[in-house]
């Protein structure tokens, strides 16, 4: 069998109709409400305490922390109020066994030791005179807390939320697993840390990278229109959006702004559809699963994400290379390559080891444009140990990721359509678009990744090609910065209002009880 007609058949796995776009929609819907309603369900759906986006005006100096693929990231955010800002930051690598440790004081002990660092090396004067302070201090509460910096931890994995600044780890994602954490607060857990190093911070805000990525956008973000929703499309995948509270029929204990009537909603919808309702299914999904560290779950993300991507056309590649009846990869003679040089592929080559192929091939793949990919060519020799391809290999190569990277922005257009339409936007919808930001390595370096969650909204029912061109997906950098940093500073503006209003309570009390004492009525006062 010819090399070509395999390739198509294999690509062809990968084909997701405008019909089967469809589908998908109408089972987000149905699970997205499933989720408004209980807890447990697949589509999590988690209320943030997040009640309102920003509109560019807020201002301050805030830290965030970001953990939540490979690196952690610490950074101070000033914001101007002008819509920009300034952002200091460091990044450090994770070392893998931290991923893994057994305990969680060991990688969250490591965070903590990055945030002395940052702060001595960024904010070196303030960080002295906090320790100045602390040897000072005379009076029992020690220093005013408004020298502390507050700041907001983006923790981009599930976690049940019940406080702005409290939330328990549901499960580990993107290859993390410390089983000693689930189901422990994970602020409590950085903030033990941080008292440890006796560091003047306030975890003030825990924050999914997606809700920082709608607050990033919603501050920067062209025009006057408040952002719908926050999505990453990178190592993994998630969405948080802007929903009515009305429509949260789960209980939502704890403190939170009730006169927004909004509350930012954590889809999780890495989880959309775990039960394999309506996503597609093929061998390779299938065998990418069973091999994976958590069998059953993240099935969405596990066809969507940056993650996972390389890894489904590493399998359909290495099923082709078993094949006897094609040739990919090997020629027999060099007189077939255009190269003369024959083809060869290293034993060690990375093809054969589980996550060996790499996302960012997929993007080189889709960029390489030229007569004879040499590119390409040069980069399957490079990262896969594959020497001389032909021009019949790399097309082959290229048609498979191209297949897998389409079908992967197909669903996010599903995921994407489906929200818009819950949000009851498109119907209400004047002249502003409707506004989403977006964030991650896919969306940034996929080429026509965009363009082709475009193609898949203007299939949906009740979008449409007209639908489609009133949304507008920008990208949204730096949430994780500047976005944790917007939430920290809606936590401290609770906070005050939480001390002014004790305050005003106890400023009514004592009013009340001179009057009662000039009306005689006053309770007579017990003394211990
Ligand atoms: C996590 C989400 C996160 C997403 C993108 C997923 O694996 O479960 O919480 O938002 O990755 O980073």
């Amino acid at each position: 069998m010819a090399l070509a007609e395999e390739t198509s058949r294999i690509a062809a796995l990968f084909e997701y109709s405008d019909e089967e776009v469809n589908k998908g929609v109408l089972e987000f819907l149905r699970q997205m409400k499933e989720g408004l309603q209980h807890d447990g369900t697949s589509l999590s759906q988690i209320p943030t305490y997040v009640t309102g986006v920003p509109n560019g005006t807020e201002k301050g100096l805030y830290l965030a922390v970001d953990l939540g693929g490979t690196n952690f990231r610490v950074c101070s955010v000033h914001l101007n109020g002008d819509t920009t800002f300034n952002l200091t930051y460091s990044k450090v690598a994770i070392p893998k066994e931290l991923m893994v440790a057994e305990h969680a004081h060991q990688l969250f002990g490591f965070l903590a030791k990055q945030i002395e660092i940052f702060l001595r090396t960024h904010h070196g004067d303030h960080f002295d005179a906090h320790i100045r302070r602390r040897q000072t201090v005379s009076t029992p509460e020690g220093y005013r807390d408004e020298q502390i910096f507050r700041l907001g931890f983006t923790f981009s994995f599930p976690v049940q939320q019940s406080g702005i600044n409290k939330g328990t780890l549901m499960r580990w994602t993107k290859g993390f697993d410390i089983p000693d954490a689930v189901g422990k607060d994970v602020c409590a857990l950085l903030q033990q840390e941080i008292d440890r190093l006796h560091l003047p911070v306030k975890v003030a805000a825990l924050v999914n990278d997606t809700v920082g990525t709608l607050m990033a956008r919603s501050y920067t973000s062209p025009g006057k229109t408040a952002t719908l929703l926050g999505a990453i499309f990178g190592t993994g995948t998630n969405g948080a959006y802007v929903e009515k509270v009305s429509n949260i029929k789960k209980p939502v204990g704890g403190d939170y702004d009730k006169s927004t009537g909004q509350m930012v909603v954590n889809t999780e919808w890495g989880s959309f559809d775990n039960q394999l309702n309506i996503l597609p299914n093929t061998s390779y999904d299938i065998e990418l699963d069973k091999k994976s560290v958590n069998p059953g779950i993240q099935m969405f993300e596990k066809r969507v994400s940056g993650m996972f991507l390389g890894e489904i056309v590493r399998l359909a590649i290495v099923d082709m290379l078993k094949n006897p009846s094609i040739s990919l990869f090997r020629d027999e003679n060099s007189s077939q390559n255009d190269w003369k040089s024959t083809t060869t592929i290293g034993a060690e080559s990375s093809v054969f080891q589980q996550w060996g192929l790499d996302s960012s091939i997929m993007s080189i793949a889709a960029a390489d444009n030229t007569p004879d990919f040499s590119t390409l060519r040069q980069e399957l020799e490079k990262q896969l140990q594959v020497y001389a391809a032909s021009r019949e290999d790399a097309l082959a190569f290229k048609k498979v990721a191209y297949a897998v990277g389409r079908r992967a922005a197909r669903l996010s257009a599903v995921a994407l359509g489906a929200i818009v339409l819950q949000s009851g936007k498109l119907k209400e919808a004047g002249d502003e678009p409707i506004d989403i930001g977006v964030d991650g390595s896919l969306v940034e370096h996929y080429p026509f990744f965009r363009d082709m969650i475009y193609e898949g909204l203007s299939a949906i029912e009740g979008i449409g090609p007209e639908g489609s061109k009133k949304i507008r997906i920008g990208i949204a950098k730096d949430g994780s910065g500047v976005g944790a940093a917007l939430i920290a500073l809606v936590a401290a503006n609770m906070e005050r209002k939480t001390v002014g209003d004790y305050l005003n309570r106890l400023r009514n009390d004592v009013a009340q009880k001179i009057s009662n004492v000039f009306a005689g009525t006053a309770e007579p006062t017990t003394v211990a």
